[in-house]
């Protein structure tokens, strides 16, 4: 039987051989300025309060951080963000609609959704490549806040509340001047309800226009563990499966799969997957776009 990380390796070894523009692994050659279009934006941010990220409390959780930018995992996620920037910024084969909304999620919880977040955000914000905001949407189990070493504060979940209430009262500026934080806020009985109302999806549409110039990185709920999830998947122009190579069923992956059907582009990530070539790897990264093999 073959696994599913011999089925994405095979599938992106066809996409290679057809010409598809699949990510080198190593570091980037260009540092600092970039080519491509800058998507910084200061509105919102005028009145946001400001936080300190613990760098120390990061690298401890092995994430991307500013004084480990030589590091394997910074080096990884230069490989993993590229195509969702290229698709985030119109310079994708096609315009992807509301392509700057990015979705991390998964079948199942554990299996490294916040971990996904978290180093993509950081990777973008700290390049200096694009303006990011990263949102706890995961409100069943947000623990965004406490990886970056900072204390729960109002956010997501205030918004949807109370729809009076600005973002940018909630959202928090970083020492890193390109991030920004959304935070789940503040816990609520009925947030899973909250996270799927009618106030969600105005929130989300207004977002995508408000910061059509920054990338918002959404840390989400697991598919098959709770199906809230949809509003979300169903308003965001990307979505980054993560995939538990070693332990997710390869069934549970094809129903979380039918459940993001919608969604313009699908990528999947094999996280802590052991790569069968010579380097030492912990990824591997299957393009969605024809997924449909995976089925096969
Ligand atoms: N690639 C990885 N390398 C090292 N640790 C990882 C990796 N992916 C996930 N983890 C760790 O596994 C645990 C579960 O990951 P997490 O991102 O919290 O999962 P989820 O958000 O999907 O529930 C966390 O302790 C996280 O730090
Ligand atoms: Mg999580």
């Amino acid at each position: 039987m073959s696994t599913l990380i011999e089925l994405a390796a095979q599938r992106l070894e066809k996409l290679q051989q057809a010409g598809a523009v699949v990510p080198e692994v190593g570091g980037r050659k260009k540092e600092g300025k970039t080519s491509e279009a800058p998507l910084n934006s200061t509105v919102s941010t005028l009145t946001s309060r400001y936080v300190e990220i613990d760098f120390d409390a990061l690298e401890k959780s092995g994430i991307v951080n500013p004084s480990a930018a030589r590091s394997n995992i910074a080096d990884q996620y230069r490989v993993i963000k590229r195509p969702l920037i290229s698709n985030a910024t119109g310079k994708g084969t096609t315009k992807i609609q509301n392509g700057n909304l990015i979705m991390i999620t998964s079948a199942l919880p554990g299996e490294g959704k916040s971990f996904t977040a978290l180093n993509l955000a950081m990777s973008m914000a700290t390049e200096l490549d694009y303006t990011v905001m990263l949102v706890d949407a995961d409100v069943g189990r947000p623990s965004i806040m406490n990886l970056l070493g900072l204390p729960a504060s109002a956010g997501l979940l205030d918004l949807v509340m109370d729809e009076s209430q600005d973002v940018s009262s909630v959202l928090l500026r970083t020492n890193i001047d390109k991030l920004t934080i959304l935070p789940s806020g503040t816990a609520h009985p009925r947030a899973t309800e909250l996270l799927a109302s009618d106030a969600m999806v105005r929130l989300l549409s207004g977002m995508a226009k408000r910061y059509a110039d920054r990338i918002i990185i959404f840390d989400s709920p697991p598919l098959l563990a709770a199906t809230e999830s949809r509003v979300l998947a169903s308003s965001v122009g990307q979505i980054v499966m993560v995939v538990c190579a070693q332990r997710t069923l390869q069934s549970d992956v094809l129903k979380a799969l039918d459940m993001i059907e919608a969604c313009p582009v699908k990528l999947m990530l094999l996280n802590q997957a052991r790569s069968h070539s010579k380097s030492s790897y912990g990824y591997g990264y299957g393009y969605g776009y024809d997924y449909e093999k995976l089925k096969a």
